[in-house]
């Protein structure tokens, strides 16, 4: 059985066609790249399955529910989480306090929130960190408390947009190691990823977006093999 079943959603910005009928599945600790050029549609296919988007038709299944329609706090709360490409932290505020603030989905104890959020944190390598200040974290750091602040919802399924994207690429690898633990432990992932290596090396399926729409949805080794992704996305220079 699929955990997450997205059938037929559209959306439409103005005259833009940012998603159109896009289906695919995901099932229970599965690993999915999603990829595209720039504009293709990935980051609201993210909005519509978390529900910072609506989508025009279409349905989005989660765990069995239909959350069509759903708040992001409601579908959040089934266990759906999220990081986002445009990081927004609490800036004056503490990575542990800004962690907090996902915790706070599945619980209102104030102290549960923060075992919470420390827990997080320290899974992804800012325990120490936990006092600083969001506005004192290098990028990559930021990241990190990114992905730790969506971990604290305890999510079933996590979705990652560009989790390595404006990262030096020191820092590359230890996030890499970082969701390959994650998914280690059980979590079904989708990550949208321009690091094509990255995804050969974390990715069980593919799926590629090109102007909203499905061009494949393959193991890694087809998808760098395909016709339709060369041409859209990858271009002739990529070598497995
Ligand atoms: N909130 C929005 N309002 C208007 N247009 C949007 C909005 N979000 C996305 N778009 C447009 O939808 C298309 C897909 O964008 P996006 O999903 O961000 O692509 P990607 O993440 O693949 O780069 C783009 O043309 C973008 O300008
Ligand atoms: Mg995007």
């Amino acid at each position: 059985m699929s955990l997450l079943s997205v059938t037929g959603i559209t959306k439409t910005f103005g005259g833009v066609m940012a998603n159109r009928e896009i289906s695919f599945d995901v099932k229970p600790g599965e690993l999915v790249g999603v990829i595209g050029p720039n504009g293709a549609g990935k980051s609201t296919l993210f909005d519509l399955i978390t529900g910072f988007q609506r989508p025009d038709a279409g349905r989005v299944t989660f765990d069995g529910h239909d959350v069509t329609g759903w708040r992001p706090d409601r579908i959040s709360h089934l266990g759906v989480g999220r990081t986002f490409q445009k990081l927004k932290p609490f800036a004056g505020m503490t990575a542990l306090e800004n962690v907090m603030v996902g915790a706070f989905q599945k619980t209102s104890d104030v102290a549960e929130a923060r075992a919470a959020a420390m827990t997080a944190l320290e899974q992804v390598g800012l325990g120490e960190r936990a006092e600083a200040h969001a506005r004192g974290l290098s990028t990559g750091q930021r990241k990190r408390l990114e992905l730790a602040r969506a971990l604290a919802t305890r999510p079933r399924l996590l979705l990652l947009d560009e989790v390595t994207g404006g990262v030096d690429q020191a820092t590359v690898p230890g996030l890499i190691r970082l969701v390959r633990e994650l998914h280690a432990t059980g979590l079904a992932l989708i990550v949208i990823e321009h690091n094509m290596r990255v995804i050969m090396e974390i990715s069980e399926r593919v799926v590629a977006l090109q102007l909203g729409q499905v061009i494949a949805d393959a193991s890694p080794a087809e998808i760098v093999r395909d016709r339709r992704v060369i041409d859209a996305y990858l271009g002739e220079t990529w070598r497995e």
